[in-house]
């Protein structure tokens, strides 16, 4: 049955947040998804300055404000419980088993690289590195692996012979702002459901 409440977004970032900035500007003015909050670890980043200037409703699980990791996760699950779909975008942070047994399939994160070619914190240094002529990003459904769930969409970027790390993130970072954007509304206009690796409408 097609939705008839707009999908509710809550985006998670820790860093500049131009990812976030894309979906913010893309919210559609009366359409199928919209963001309700934006979470960060951090007390302070760009990311929440940019929701807070969109006039988004922020909040702050930060790590060290609790006794254990597992606390801290829990509360994180806790802060997005009504949350549709959460983005992670640019979130420097892995979620635990309590947040995925509460958001099971409903968590999509942005990496910059053609997953599964390097995972982890580095993705455009290591492309750049191992001397792929072509590299990309990666929408991806979380789940308790790293950089490892089923792909929901991808896009591939050159790498130029004169690139440095930073020159290759930022075109890599282009890529995925337009893809986050029509993959979050993909998702809210057609559902999805995960079918072995796949992530198909539901
Ligand atoms: C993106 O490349 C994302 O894939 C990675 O961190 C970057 C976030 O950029 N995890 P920004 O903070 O949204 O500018």
């Amino acid at each position: 049955m097609p939705r008839t409440a707009p999908l509710r977004v809550v985006v998670l970032a820790s860093g500049t947040g131009t990812l976030l900035q894309a979906l913010l500007d893309a919210r559609p003015a009366a359409g199928s998804w919209t963001v309700t909050a934006v979470g960060s670890d951090l007390h302070s980043c760009q990311a929440l300055d940019r929701a807070a200037a969109a006039g988004v409703p922020t909040f702050t699980v930060a790590l060290a404000d609790h006794p254990t990791r597992a606390d801290w996760d829990a509360a994180l699950a806790a802060a997005c419980a009504d949350a549709d779909l959460i983005v992670s975008a640019g979130f420097m942070k892995l979620v635990g088993p309590a947040f995925l047994a509460a958001h099971d399939g409903k968590m999509i994160n942005s990496h910059p690289s053609l997953l599964p070619s390097f995972p982890g914190m580095h993705a455009a240094r290591d492309a750049l590195a191992y001397g792929v002529h072509v590299t990309g990003c990666t929408i991806f459904l979380v789940d308790a692996g790293v950089d490892a769930g089923p792909i929901v969409a991808q896009e591939a970027v050159r790498v130029l012979p004169d690139d440095t790390v930073a020159s290759l993130h930022e075109r890599i970072k282009v890529a995925e702002r337009g893809l986050l954007v029509s993959v979050v509304t993909s998702l809210a206009t057609h559902g999805w459901r995960v079918a072995g690796r796949k992530v198909v409408p539901s």
